[in-house]
């Protein structure tokens, strides 16, 4: 019930944004709290756990050692150029700072652990400050 929910979300979203994605790729490694923001800041629409769909795998964007901080900047302000290939994410301002960092800190969490390793802690590289 709760999936065929998801689905047809997700595949509503990804129809309105008129992108031809996958909609169809699997919601069950994510974890139902996550799964809950994703679906109300419509991340879900475009994002997978381990899957690329209409944005890069959060397991890949975990590959980029990323701080938290630095992948709730992402959100607000995306850098389209880190992911040549892909079109560019839309600016997310609406996610309040809090549902951001949870998000952030499950994105980092992904990292090279299949299934989603929640009990990794998160990379804390020093982020490459460009800007
Ligand atoms: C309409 C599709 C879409 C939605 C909705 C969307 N994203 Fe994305 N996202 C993308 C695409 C495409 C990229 C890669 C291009 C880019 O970064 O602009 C991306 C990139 C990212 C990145 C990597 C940033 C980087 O520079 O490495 C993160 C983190 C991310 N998204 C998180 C989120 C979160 C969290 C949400 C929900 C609040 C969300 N996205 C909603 C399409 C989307």
């Amino acid at each position: 019930m709760k999936k065929t929910f998801g689905f047809l979300f997700a595949t509503a979203l990804v129809t309105v944004a008129s992108y031809n994605a996958n909609a169809q790729a699997s919601t069950d490694e994510i974890p139902a709290d996550m799964n809950a923001l994703m679906q109300k800041y419509t991340c879900i629409a475009c994002h997978r756990p381990n899957q690329r769909l209409v944005g890069p795998a959060y397991k890949d964007v975990a590959k980029k050692n990323y701080t938290n901080e630095k992948i709730v900047e992402l959100i607000y302000n995306p850098v389209p150029s880190n992911w040549p290939g892909y079109p560019p994410m839309a600016p997310m301002k609406q996610v309040p700072k809090e549902d951001a960092l949870k998000l952030a800190t499950w994105i980092n969490s992904l990292d090279g652990t299949p299934g989603g390793g929640a009990k990794k802690p998160a990379a804390k590289k020093p982020a490459t400050k460009k800007s």
